[in-house]
Parts: C-alpha cells; sequence; structure tokens
C-alpha cells in the first residue's frame, strides 16, 4: 500500500517512505506544482495583524513553507519538526531553523517557548487523532496563536472532519478556504484531489 494518494501505511512507513524520497523530494514536489506553502503564507499575510515572533512548524519537510514564511517574517524564529531523519538532515542544511526535532506530531515536543504560528502544511493526511492533534497544538500556541493547516478534501469528507472543527473549544474558525488543487501535475492527483487550507486561532 504505498501510495500517496490512497496511503503509504503506519508510521514507520510513512518514515521510510520520506526518508527515501528526501533527496529527490524539493525537485519532484516543483514538477507537481505544488502551491501549498506559498498559498497558506498568503493567507497568514492577510490575516495576521502582529508580525509572528515564534513559529513551530510541523511535518516540516525541508522546509519549502518555512521558506516562503520567512519571505513574509523574515525576523521570525522558526522550530521544526519531522518523522523522517533524511528529510531533517535536509531542513538543517538549509539554516532556517532554530531548533529541529525528530518527532511524531501526535507525540508532546518539549517546547521552550510558546509560539505565535504552529503550521501543518501537506500533512494532515498521516494523522490519526485529530482531537489529541488540535490539543497538542492549543498547548504549543500563545494565547491567540494561529493554527495554520491543509487537509485533504477526501479524507475531510471521510472523517467528517466539520464537525470535529465544530465542536473544538480552544479555537476559533479564521479562514476556511475554498478546494484547491493540490498536486496538479501528479497523475494521481490532478484535479480529483483537491485541498483546503484552514485558519484557526486560539482563543
Ligand atoms: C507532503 S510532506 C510536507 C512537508 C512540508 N510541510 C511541505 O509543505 O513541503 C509531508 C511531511 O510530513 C512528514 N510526516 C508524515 N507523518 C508525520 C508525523 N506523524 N509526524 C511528523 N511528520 C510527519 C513527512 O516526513 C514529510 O516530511
Amino acid at each position: 500500500m504505498k501510495s500517496l494518494r490512497k496511503g503509504i501505511g503506519n508510521r514507520k512507513d510513512v518514515e521510510s517512505y520520506y526518508d527515501n524520497w528526501a533527496s529527490s523530494y524539493d525537485k519532484t514536489l516543483y514538477k507537481w506544482n505544488y502551491k501549498a506553502p506559498l498559498q497558506s503564507v498568503n493567507i497568514l499575510k492577510k490575516y495576521i495583524k502582529t508580525k509572528p515572533k515564534f513559529i513551530l512548524d510541523l511535518a516540516c519537510g525541508t522546509g519549502l513553507f518555512i521558506h516562503e514564511f520567512l519571505k513574509v517574517y523574515p525576523d521570525c524564529i522558526c522550530d521544526g519538526a519531522d518523522i523522517s531523519g533524511k528529510i531533517l538532515d535536509l531542513s538543517k542544511r538549509n539554516g532556517k531553523y532554530r531548533y529541529l526535532y525528530k518527532k511524531s506530531f501526535e507525540n508532546k515536543i518539549k517546547i521552550t517557548n510558546k509560539y505565535n504560528v504552529v503550521s501543518l502544511i501537506g500533512a494532515m493526511t498521516y494523522c490519526n487523532n485529530h482531537q489529541s492533534l488540535f490539543k497538542l497544538v492549543s498547548y504549543y500556541l500563545s494565547k491567540n496563536g494561529y493554527f495554520i493547516f491543509t487537509h485533504r478534501l477526501d479524507l475531510w469528507r471521510k472523517s467528517k472532519f466539520d464537525s470535529i472543527l465544530e465542536k473544538l473549544i480552544d479555537f476559533d474558525s479564521i479562514y476556511i478556504s475554498r478546494p484547491l488543487n493540490y498536486l496538479p501535475k501528479n497523475e494521481d492527483f490532478a484535479s480529483e484531489i483537491k485541498i483546503r487550507i484552514v485558519l484557526l486561532k486560539k482563543k
């Protein structure tokens, strides 16, 4: 079951899948016209009024999102976390992060400060327990901090994600995008698999 669209397998399988993909990840995503990092930053730019001082980028990958983010917020201190060691080696080399944690976003990170923004771009697919993820993110965020994430529409429907969002008591929903193409130049995804970008604000 090694398919980005249908599923890669358990957490260990996902880790080795991304380890094996690491060296060509950026090139492939560029080829597939992956725009979620840039689109997510544009949403932050539009809705966030004060410049964030600290961001925690969950499932940070090689840093495609943080690369775009730093163009808008060059002074923000960026920490990242990912389960793939090989992917983290690359983000380390990119030099954009202060701390990099080899950690699943489903496990608690021992943070040294609270964050103004937490991001999870292109990785909600791998979340097994949304409630517990939202609880962790709420713990990482300072009051009035933002959580920005993407989620695939097919999986959104399958997990009745609307009702998960409605039940959140720690967050206000600030923005939910219309369905957007995810990987338009990947033939498996093309225009069939869409995502939404969601911005929540911690109460
Ligand atoms: C499609 S990539 C997105 C990476 C980056 N956010 C970006 O936009 O380029 C998915 C990333 O999620 C990571 N990942 C998958 N499951 C994870 C988990 N449970 N905890 C942390 N990272 C995970 C993978 O290793 C991979 O780097």
